[in-house]
């Protein structure tokens, strides 16, 4: 009984003295841990006959329970102490705001591509995508452009180095979303409706509106008895579901060896309404796509009988329209990463 109050005076004083969480911890386990002159005098009780058991028993619970208890006192005023410490060394103003977390958004180019994809989506179109890396033979051959014709010219190509025994380059970037027609039409039967988002290369020197990469989409329908006011008919749509309900199209004749006939389609300038000014150069019309009814020679190509199915293509480049829009006056603005511009959309 001695003993007890001797330790419990003893722990109380040395604890008195602790002035720091670190100096707590070899205070609790000399005083209460496992191998501590308590437990080992609780331990040595069944030694005591039972009178004096019961009574030395609860004596060391009391001192055992006192302990504790001062240890937790010890314990949260120490801590209090110490947050108050970090707190008049490095003071946190709870008022100042916090740091916005930066979102990110769609390129441009993405939001026109979701936006034109989901306009012919509710026209009946399917959306299929295909790859950059192409077949002379889908890219020209099989749209009616064969080697050494001269319409070649019209797109700059990217060739890719393949060696081949008679020295033919089959392989190249496609200059352009229309072999796709090609891809999907020998993989399917008619009815066709399809719009083809995707990358196309040309081998040119950049500038304020050309760029070595940038994006089309393609168009195509063929069934059997579409005809030319179908496809005027769902490009006029097309252009007043981007453009405003207001807009007038124009179509006059173009080239394109997989079409005939073909055609390129403008819409009435949105600045001037056609009246004239810099962004249409006084013309009043800017031309947006080419299109044209699918070329027999195409049909055929694929085992289409152009007797029975006909059909009509169009293409457009897509920055044009953000462009437009925005009153954006360099292509290269798109894809030279710099966030300043691309955060404005
Ligand atoms: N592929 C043509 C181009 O890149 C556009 C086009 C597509 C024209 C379909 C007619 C039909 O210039």
């Amino acid at each position: 009984m001695e003993r007890l109050e001797e330790l419990k005076t003893e722990a109380a004083q040395e604890l008195e003295a602790i002035s720091n969480l670190k100096e707590l911890e070899p205070w609790q386990v000399r005083y209460l841990g496992r191998k501590s002159a308590l437990t080992q005098l609780l331990r040595g009780l069944a030694a005591l006959p039972l009178e004096e058991r019961k009574a030395v028993g609860a004596a060391a619970n009391q001192v055992k329970a006192a302990l504790e208890a001062g240890w937790k006192r010890k314990e949260a005023a120490l801590k209090e102490i110490e947050l108050a410490g970090l707190l008049g060394a490095k003071p946190t103003d709870v008022t100042l705001p916090g740091r916005p977390v930066s979102l990110g958004r769609l390129h441009p180019t993405t939001q026109t591509l979701r936006q034109i994809c989901g306009i012919f989506a509710g026209m009946g179109f399917q959306v299929v995508e295909g790859p950059e890396v192409e077949w002379d033979y889908y890219n020209f051959e099989a749209l009616n452009i064969p080697q050494g014709h001269p319409a070649r010219d019209m797109w700059a190509t990217f060739w890719i180095d393949v060696e081949t025994e008679g020295g033919e380059r089959p392989m190249l970037l496609r200059t352009h979303t229309s072999p796709m027609q090609i891809r999907i039409m020998e993989k399917t039967r008619p009815p066709v409706r399809v719009v083809v988002p995707g990358k196309v290369y040309r081998y040119e020197a950049t500038d304020v509106t050309h760029e070595a990469m940038f994006y089309q989409i393609e168009g195509l329908a063929v069934d059997k008895t579409i005809t030319m006011a179908d496809l005027k008919g769902v490009l006029l749509e097309f252009a007043r579901h981007l453009f405003g309900q207001e807009r007038r199209v124009r179509f006059r004749c173009d080239y394109f060896p997989f079409v005939e006939p073909g055609m390129e389609m403008a819409i009435d300038c949105l600045m001037c309404q056609g009246a004239g000014c810099r962004l249409c150069g006084h013309t009043g019309w800017i031309e947006i796509l080419g299109a044209g009814m699918v070329h027999p020679e195409v049909l055929r190509r694929v085992d289409y009988d152009p007797e029975i199915y006909t059909g009509f293509a169009f293409g457009m480049g897509i920055e044009r329209i953000p462009m437009l829009r925005y009153g954006i006056d360099d292509i290269r603005l798109f894809y030279s990463n710099d966030l300043r511009f691309l955060r404005q959309f």
